[in-house]
C-alpha cells in the first residue's frame, strides 16, 4: 500500500494552482442521470472519488470518455441498471446522490446505504424524508434503499431539519423533473450547491435562490445536456494555504475563488498571517510568530469542517504558552487525527466536541496512520514542520479527495515523496 514520506523543516515558497472541486464535481456528474445525451464537464480533477462515480455511472449504463481534465458522459434513454451496488457506494458516501436523479428520471432506484469517511454516523434520513414528501415510496431492505414513485415526483415545500449539503443537492436534482415547483427551506448554502444549480439551469431548469437558505425549483418540460466548468476546490486551496502557514512560508494560491474561503482567511489574519487577495488568487506570508485562535466549524459560510483537522495542525505551532479551542459541530467523530498528532508530539486534549490545542509543540517525525480524507492532509501538514521523517500510512484516503497533493507541495519546496 502506498505511503508518503515527509522530512520536515522546509519553508514553502512559490505559486501553486488549485484543481477542480471534488465536492462540486460529484453531484454534477450524477446530475447527468437526469437527461439523455452528452454532458461535458471541464476542470475535472483526477481523484479516486471521481473514478468511483464514473464506475457507478458506467454500471448504470452511461458511456464515459476522459480527455485530460474534461469528462464526457453519454446518458442513454434506457439504463442497464437502477441499482447502486454496495461495492461501489461503500467506497464513497456521494453515491447517495444517484438516488434523487434516478428516482426522478426512471421512477425507481436502489442505492446501498453509503460509506465514505468514518467521521460520524452520516445519516441520509433527510434525503429520504424530502423524497417521501415528494411522493416517493421508500423502504430500507437489508442495507439497500429501495425507492419507487408512481408517475412523477410532486413538487412541494420541504423544510430541512438541518442544512445538509448532499440532501439539498439530491432534492434539487429530483425537483427538476417533478410536477410543480419545490421550495427547499433551510437549504445548504455551500458554493458547490450554487455550481450544481448553475449547471441544472444551463440544462434548462429554473432554479432560484441557490446560495441562500431558500431554493425554489420550477420544473421545465424539456431539459438538455450541455457543458460546464467545475469551480475550484476551496478545501484544497485552504489546505495548501495552511501548509504555507504552518511552515511560516510565503506562497500564492492561484486559480481559486478567494471569497469561498472568507472564514478561513479571517482566522489566518486573526492569527497574524498577512493575506493579500486578488480576483482569483490568494497570497499568504507568515509573521515570525503567530497567535492561537479559536474556531467553531459550521455550515457555509462558517468555518468548514473539511479544514478543521488541517487548522488544528497549524495551531500546534502557534506561540508557546498560547492555546486554541477547536469545536466540531458537524461530524461527531471528526477528531481521529488528534491521537496521531499527539504521536508526533502535539499537546491536545479532547473534551467531547471541543479540542484544546496548546501552541509551541516541537513535533518529531514518526510513523502515523491516516484515518480519513482530511485527517491525512492534517498529518502531512504537521509532518512538514516535524523534525526528521514522518511516514503517513493509509494514504488511499488522501487520493479520494486531493489531486497530486504531494507533487504540489513538492513544487513549493517540501521534502515529500510517495513510496510504493
Ligand atoms: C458534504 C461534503 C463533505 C463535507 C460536508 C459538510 C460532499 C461530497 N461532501 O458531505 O466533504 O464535510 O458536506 O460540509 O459534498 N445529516 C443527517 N441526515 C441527513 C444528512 C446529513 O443527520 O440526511 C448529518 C450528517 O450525519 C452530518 C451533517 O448532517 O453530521 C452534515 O452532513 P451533510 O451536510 O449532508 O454532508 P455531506 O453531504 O455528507
Amino acid at each position: 500500500m502506498d505511503k508518503i514520506s515527509i522530512i520536515g523543516g522546509k519553508k514553502l515558497r512559490g505559486t501553486v494552482k488549485v484543481s477542480g472541486s471534488k465536492n462540486a464535481v460529484l453531484p454534477l456528474l450524477f446530475s447527468s442521470l437526469l437527461v439523455e445525451g452528452e454532458h461535458i464537464f471541464h476542470n475535472v480533477p483526477f481523484l479516486k472519488d471521481v473514478e468511483t462515480t464514473c464506475l457507478l455511472l458506467k454500471y448504470f449504463g452511461c458511456e464515459i470518455k476522459r480527455e485530460e481534465n474534461s469528462l464526457k458522459i453519454k446518458k442513454q434513454k434506457k439504463l442497464q441498471s437502477i441499482k447502486a451496488p454496495y461495492q461501489l457506494v461503500r467506497q464513497m458516501r456521494a453515491g447517495i446522490l444517484s438516488l434523487g436523479p434516478l428516482l426522478a428520471k426512471h421512477g425507481s432506484a436502489e442505492v446501498s446505504l453509503p460509506g465514505g469517511c468514518a467521521i460520524g454516523t452520516r445519516a441520509v434520513d433527510l434525503h429520504l424524508k424530502g423524497l417521501r414528501q415528494m411522493g416517493a415510496h421508500i423502504e430500507l431492505i437489508r442495507g439497500l434503499i429501495v425507492a419507487r414513485v408512481k408517475g412523477r415526483l410532486k413538487g412541494t415545500r420541504i423544510l430541512l431539519d438541518y442544512p445538509t449539503v448532499g440532501g439539498t443537492e439530491n432534492l434539487m436534482m429530483a425537483a427538476c423533473l417533478a410536477e410543480g415547483p419545490t421550495f427547499i427551506e433551510n437549504a445548504a448554502r455551500e458554493p458547490e450547491i450554487v455550481d450544481l444549480a448553475e449547471y441544472l439551469n444551463k440544462m434548462g431548469a429554473d432554479i432560484q435562490g441557490a446560495g441562500t437558505d431558500l431554493i425554489c425549483i420550477t420544473p421545465k418540460r424539456i431539459l438538455y445536456p450541455t457543458e460546464h466548468t467545475v469551480i475550484p476546490d476551496r478545501i484544497e486551496a485552504g489546505t495548501l494555504l495552511l501548509a504555507g502557514a504552518i511552515t511560516r512560508g510565503n506562497i500564492c494560491i492561484s486559480s481559486c475563488v478567494p471569497r469561498h474561503l472568507d472564514a478561513v482567511l479571517l482566522k489566518l489574519e486573526e492569527a497574524g498571517f498577512f493575506i493579500k487577495v486578488d480576483e482569483n488568487s490568494i497570497e499568504l506570508s507568515a509573521p515570525s510568530d503567530f497567535s492561537s485562535v479559536n474556531i467553531v466549524t459550521s455550515p457555509y459560510p462558517g468555518f468548514p469542517t473539511d479544514l478543521q483537522a488541517q487548522f488544528m495542525a497549524l495551531m500546534t505551532q502557534a506561540k508557546p504558552g498560547s492555546s486554541s479551542t477547536i469545536r466540531e459541530t458537524i461530524f461527531e467523530n471528526r477528531f481521529m487525527h488528534i491521537q496521531e498528532l499527539v504521536r508526533l508530539g502535539a499537546d491536545i486534549h479532547l473534551d467531547t466536541h471541543t479540542a484544546l490545542v496548546k501552541g509551541g509543540s516541537l513535533l518529531q517525525g514518526a510513523p502515523v496512520t491516516a484515518t480519513d480524507l482530511r485527517a491525512s492532509a492534517c498529518l502531512i501538514l504537521a509532518a512538514l514542520v516535524a523534525r526528521g521523517e514522518t511516514l503517513v500510512h493509509r494514504i488511499y484516503h488522501l487520493d479520494r479527495g486531493y489531486e497530486h497533493l504531494e507533487k504540489k507541495l513538492s513544487s513549493l519546496g517540501a521534502n515529500i515523496k510517495r513510496l510504493k
